[in-house]
């Protein structure tokens, strides 16, 4: 229960486990929050408080509602196996037919149950649970990661995954399976990493990996070195306004080491060759949600520092569209949990093109950095909160080295200038913290505007994908129509939405260098204005231009303007958890999503 307590993030609709009772399964799962099953156990008498395997699930919908019986495990109808499963079996419907024509009788209406049928066939036919998984495996399509136990087997537990996430915890003479390492960081931090189509299976020997081909396979040993304490929440009422709060130490952490006091880039861990990088002639950036939108900023600055053209992708579309593709296109694919199915798709797709593939995750070990031809990893330490904030601020500073990297090693800038960035992004954390001192105004103002909607986020430049940071943040934690535009585009049709009232928060470029920006921006403050917005602007300190047109103004330090995001994005987080914290909304599991999507 605690292991799932830990998971509960990723999924949590419901949630079930089953355990072994002398000859039968003890099954328990309910709709809703894991506190709903932790009741139910408390209240059975019949939990088997001896057995030493289990198998519990907590779940993200997608074939059947959240119900009670769509919850997991699944039982097969003899009553012999039960199984828990992630991902999708996308060919479920061919094998439910299947299996219905030969009189099962189906108890739910996912995709998983007709796993659990299978595999009771396969035992009944005299298998063991090892073999019977690695035979169901060949025969699903799709995405899944599969955990069973047999009631006739109690010592063992059988796991399987394809395109899914499956790791093992090593403790002293116990074991854990997991979709994440934090489940079990509390217990151990030996971990062993499971290729793709493999299969585990631990008893009292111990653990076996072989593949879906039955053969003897190698699993990888790591040690994690994140600390389980980070799981927690130290103090704060929510992991988000701690993730919030921990923004400076993981851009600096994510900095740290990566340049030197002359302007070197070194991405160690990046193993594209120096001429790879020469080569390339295009960039194409590929990510989903708040990580799209640190891609978006990233164009600004790739664009200006390399001159090489760099598109944004959303994953989910990318491959559909054919994309066109090379070897001497670079594909940067973000994603902080690297499980986003989405996400791997379309690196699989840059892949089979012989595109060369640069992830950017949080995750070590992860899908996405393992298939990539090379990673930079963001250090933002374990983000719980569904709601990615440190995530994002780091993803931002992994594409900002990237960039720069490529520009110095293409020789399209000196080390004096690259140096020059370097220093500014150096003193990042510091003014991040400046920020975050300063959000009293900025809760205040979400308390007083909580549920009013819609609220519009406009910007330019880079200020543009934080707009549509903002507005994403305040739709997934508040549940409020918001919406980010571009600036100059407000007045082609989205200016008719505002009335007199309506909320419009503007991300102001600095007035320095690039002036022409900031003049423009405070025309479309006017435009708002006139119609009755209520303005709030996140401006650059000492930018008195915004005074006498904004109802409010939020400012924040001095910084180079494609380095800007850092800074402008903290308030429109602030503001969105505390509009969701005066709804009284949850706000670390916002309803009807999940931390990791690994559905496509
Ligand atoms: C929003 C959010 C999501 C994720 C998206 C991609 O706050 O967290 O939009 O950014 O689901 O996830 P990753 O980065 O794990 O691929």
């Amino acid at each position: 229960m605690d292991g799932l307590r830990r998971l509960e993030y990723r999924g949590y609709d419901s949630a079930g486990v089953a355990l072994p009772d002398g000859g039968g399964l003890y099954v328990e799962k309910r709709a809703g929050k894991l506190g709903n099953l932790d009741k139910a156990l408390a209240e059975s008498e019949a939990v088997p408080r001896d057995a030493t395997v289990g198998i519990g699930h907590t779940r993200w919908a997608t074939h059947g509602g959240p119900t009670d019986r769509n919850a997991h495990p699944h039982r097969s109808a003899d009553g012999r196996v039960a199984v828990i499963h992630n991902g999708i079996i996308e060919n479920f419907a061919v094998l439910r037919a299947e299996l219905e024509a030969t009189g099962v009788e189906f108890a739910s209406d996912t995709d998983t149950e007709c796993a659990a049928h299978l595999l009771a066939a396969e035992l009944a036919s005299g298998a063991g649970l090892t073999e019977a998984m690695t035979r169901v495996c060949r025969r699903l399509t799709g995405a899944f990661t599969l955990l069973a136990v047999d009631a006739l087997d109690p010592g063992t537990v059988v796991g399987a995954r394809r395109n899914s996430p499956l790791v093992v915890g090593k403790g002293e003479g116990e074991y854990w399976l997991a979709s994440d390492v934090s489940a079990f960081l509390s217990y151990t931090r030996e971990a062993v990493e499971l290729g793709q189509d493999q299969i585990v299976t631990i008893d009292r020997g111990g653990i076996t990996v072989t593949g879906f081909d039955g053969l003897p396979a190698d699993a990888t040993p790591y040690t994690v070195d994140w600390d389980a304490d980070a799981a927690e929440k130290g103090g704060y009422e929510h992991f988000m306004l701690k993730e919030i709060e921990e923004q400076p130490t993981a851009v600096r952490d994510t900095l740290r080491g990566r340049f030197t006091a002359t302007g070197e880039i070194a991405l160690d861990e990046v193993r594209l060759s120096d001429q790879d990088l020469r080569d390339t002639d295009k960039v194409f950036i590929v990510a989903c949600g708040t990580s799209y939108h640190a891609g978006l900023v990233a164009k600004y600055a790739i664009e200006h520092w390399t001159r090489l053209p760099c598109e944004v992708e959303l994953a989910s579309e990318f491959r559909y569209r054919d994309p066109v593709l090379d070897r001497s296109t670079l594909v940067i694919v973000i994603s902080q949990s690297g499980e986003t199915m989405d996400t791997i798709m379309a690196l699989r797709h840059a892949k089979e093109q012989k595109a060369r593939v640069l992830a950017i995750s949080n995750t070590v070990g992860s899908t996405i950095p393992r298939e990539s031809d090379a990673v930079l990893y963001t250090r933002a330490g374990l983000e719980v909160a569904v709601a990615s904030t440190k995530a994002f601020l780091t993803q931002l500073v992994a594409c900002y080295l990237v960039g720069l990297h490529l520009a110095q090693i293409r020789g399209v800038k000196y080390a004096d200038e690259v140096a020059a960035i370097l220093d500014e992004l150096a003193a990042m954390p510091e003014k991040i913290q400046t920020v975050l001192a300063a959000m009293d105004p900025v809760r205040e103002l979400a308390r007083s505007l909580a549920g009013v909607q819609p609220v519009l986020f406009i910007g330019r430049h880079v200020g543009y994908p934080v707009a549509l940071e903002g507005a994403l943040k305040l739709k997934e934690l508040a549940y409020l129509h918001a919406e980010g535009f571009a600036a100059g585009e407000l007045k082609h049709g989205p200016i008719s939405l505002i009335e007199d009232g309506t909320p419009v928060v503007v991300i102001v470029p600095s007035p320095r260098g690039r002036g022409l920006l900031h003049d423009k921006v405070v025309s479309n403050i006017q435009e708002v204005k006139a119609r009755g917005a209520k303005v709030i602007a996140v401006a650059e300190d000492g930018d008195t231009a915004v005074v006498p047109h904004a109802d409010e103004v939020v400012y924040v330090p001095v910084v180079p303007t494609l380095l800007a995001p850092l800074l402008t994005a903290v308030p429109l987080q602030v503001f969105a958890c505390e509009v969701a914290g005066a709804l009284g909304l949850e706000i670390d599991q916002p309803r009807n999503l999940a931390k990791s999507v690994t559905v496509e």
